[in-house]
């Protein structure tokens, strides 16, 4: 089945009990069983629930990975792939992420005995520098969160698969639309489905998706044990935000296209990172990996200040200034006070978050109203 299909069928059937089209809210914690242990598949619904079965159904298809299980955050779900590890084991993974990712690894996990190495993956081959006999995962997300790099996902499965590791890609910025990490050799796919997945800005929850049949009951074993699982109503959005994710997608490539060339030109913009540039770095890898560019876009503002930055980022009628992304509205955000203020100011700087980068998550609005807003933000 092609994308669009599956975004709309995959892991759905008619109600087997009446024949509902749409999956139903399955309300319930608990489940009729005849005698202790006969039951039809569903026990509790921290384990299993149909109306999340449904969904994580099809989030795997849309990995075109054998497994999916959803979390009750993207947080929830990075949380569930730590607790593979044993104290000892380290972790190779970039410098510029998401900074609840930075934050969970160094505050949470690193209390657990487990060492991060955040390393620039724009060149792959710095891995074999920094893997050793600890070595036993690496965690990528591409493109970045907010500097927009693009990190080679075929030849890092190839050192990951070669030193024997777990590939983690948190393919969030991308969604499953415009990129598919299992073809290209991970062995987990992360999203933060509050993103463009779920695609409404209604909805916090997260997803893992994997192949391997071991790796799917472990993992599923910490979802049940820990208990970070999405209820069903929000199983229920979700699914419902995914029938038009394809669409929302091709709106959000097209507007985001026309948003970063705007911005190349504009006389306040110093700096716009944006994959789809062929002078971005690794433009020739997103060309190879994506279909399309998506609509994150980060800039640099020209010799503004934090009170200029500030300024700007408050000046907008139609992109609302907030945490978050791949919402059908358009965002603004302030990565260094906002999503990446848990990151220490020099690591943040160094990794190229400045107090005058704002980002962007350029929404399915009318363009002309996008760039009209932009024009008279940035005066
Ligand atoms: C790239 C990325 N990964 C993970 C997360 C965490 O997801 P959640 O906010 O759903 O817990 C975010 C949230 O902003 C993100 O941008």
């Amino acid at each position: 089945m092609k994308f669009a299909t599956k975004a709309i069928h995959a892991g759905q059937e008619p109600d087997p009990s009446n024949g509902a089209v749409m999956t139903p809210i399955y309300q319930t914690s608990t489940y009729w069983q005849k005698a202790p242990g006969d039951n039809q598949g569903y026990e509790y619904s921290r384990g299993t629930n149909p109306t999340r079965k449904a969904l994580e159904d099809c989030l795997a298809a849309l990995e075109n990975a054998k497994f999916g299980l959803a979390f009750s955050s993207g947080m929830g779900a990075t949380d569930a792939v730590m607790k593979l590890l044993q104290p000892g084991d380290e972790v190779i993974t970039g410098n510029d992420l998401y900074g609840g990712s930075y934050r969970i690894f160094t505050k949470i996990f690193a209390n657990y005995g487990i060492t991060f190495h955040f390393v620039d993956l724009s060149d792959p081959s710095i891995i074999e520098e920094y893997a050793n006999r600890n070595t036993k995962m690496i965690w990528i997300e591409t493109p970045t969160n907010p500097t927009m790099q693009v990190v080679d996902i075929e030849a890092i499965a190839e050192i990951s698969k070669k030193l024997e590791l777990t590939l983690v890609v948190d393919n969030t910025f991308a969604s499953p639309y415009l990129q598919n990490p299992m073809d290209l050799g991970a062995d987990i796919v992360m999203h933060s489905v509050t993103k463009y997945i779920g695609g409404h800005s209604d909805v916090v929850m997260g997803a893992l998706m994997m192949n391997d049949e071991e790796l799917y009951k472990r993992l599923w074993f910490i979802y049940n044990s820990c208990g970070a699982t999405p209820g069903p109503m929000d199983s229920f959005l979700v699914l419902r935000g995914i029938k038009t994710l394809h669409l929302r997608m091709k709106a959000h490539c097209e507007n985001g296209r026309q948003v970063a060339e705007f911005l190349k030109d504009h006389p306040k913009v110093e700096r716009v990172f944006w994959p789809g540039f062929t002078d971005h770095p690794n433009h020739h890898i997103a060309a190879k990996q994506m279909r399309d560019f998506g609509g994150m876009i980060s800039i640099v503002l020209k010799d503004a200040d934090l009170q200029e930055t500030f300024r700007v980022a408050s000046n907008f009628k139609v992109f609302t200034l907030a945490e978050s992304l791949g919402g059908v509205e358009s965002l603004i955000n302030h990565p260094a006070t906002m999503t990446h203020a848990s990151i220490p100011k020099e690591t943040r700087e160094a990794a190229g978050v400045v107090d005058n980068l704002l980002r962007l998550s350029v929404g399915v609005e009318d363009i002309e109203d996008l760039l009209e807003d932009l024009k008279s933000a940035l005066a």
